[in-house]
């Protein structure tokens, strides 16, 4: 059997950073939405929640909450800051944000939906990556801010963002970046 491994043997990031928020092909989103909740999911109790952030709906979460919950921590904040704030989700052309919402299983361990979100957000960037377009899992500070959280649809003390899958389009072919000695994270019994 021939097995084409070049995509997961050379998948890369593209940080949202550097990433050209264009919006995304409707269709290819759908594609990339339909790839991220194929996943396993023991019991199939789908114990979690995409919510799909793009056109005018970026700035306005931006203004909101990014940067209304920053002002709130951050009152001395520098202008530079502000302004960084002020654009966080922007950086995207789509912002996937994956809720973990767990629910109450006699046999099912709530760390292994949490897992299942792993694995949307892992498919959701496999699936974008490998249609070319730029993207990177992202949790950074909001991603454990409760105002955000309830924005998006979740119940604070039960429910977690996962991550925020950015999109866009490629400005340039990313470098390889380090990556784990084989030797150091894998063993055979
Ligand atoms: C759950 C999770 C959260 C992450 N949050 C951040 C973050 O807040 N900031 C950051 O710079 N990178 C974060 N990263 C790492 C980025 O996704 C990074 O681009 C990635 O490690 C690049 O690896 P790759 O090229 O193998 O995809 C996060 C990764 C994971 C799995």
């Amino acid at each position: 059997m021939t097995i084409n491994n070049s995509f997961f043997s050379s998948r890369r990031s593209v940080t949202a950073k550097k990433m050209i928020p264009n919006p995304i092909n409707p269709e290819d989103l759908e594609i990339i939405l339909a790839a991220g909740i194929r996943v396993p999911d023991h019991g199939a109790l789908n114990p979690w929640k995409l919510v799909v952030i793009q056109g005018s709906r970026l700035k306005e979460l931006d203004e909101e909450i990014v940067l209304t919950e920053f002002k709130k921590d951050n009152q001395n904040a520098s202008q530079r800051e502000i302004e960084i704030e002020s654009t966080r989700l922007q950086r995207g052309g789509v912002v996937i944000a994956v809720l973990s919402k767990p629910i109450y299983h006699p046999k099912i361990p709530e760390w292994e939906m949490q897992l299942s979100s792993g694995a949307v957000c892992m498919n959701l960037l496999n699936c974008a990556q490998s249609m070319g377009y730029a993207a990177q899992w992202l949790t950074e500070w909001y991603a454990y801010n409760d105002i955000m959280l309830k924005r998006l649809g979740g119940n604070i003390n039960q429910d977690k963002i996962a991550g925020f899958i950015y999109i866009g389009t490629k400005n340039e072919e990313p470098t390889e970046r380090r990556r784990p000695d084989p030797n150091n994270v894998i063993t055979y019994l």
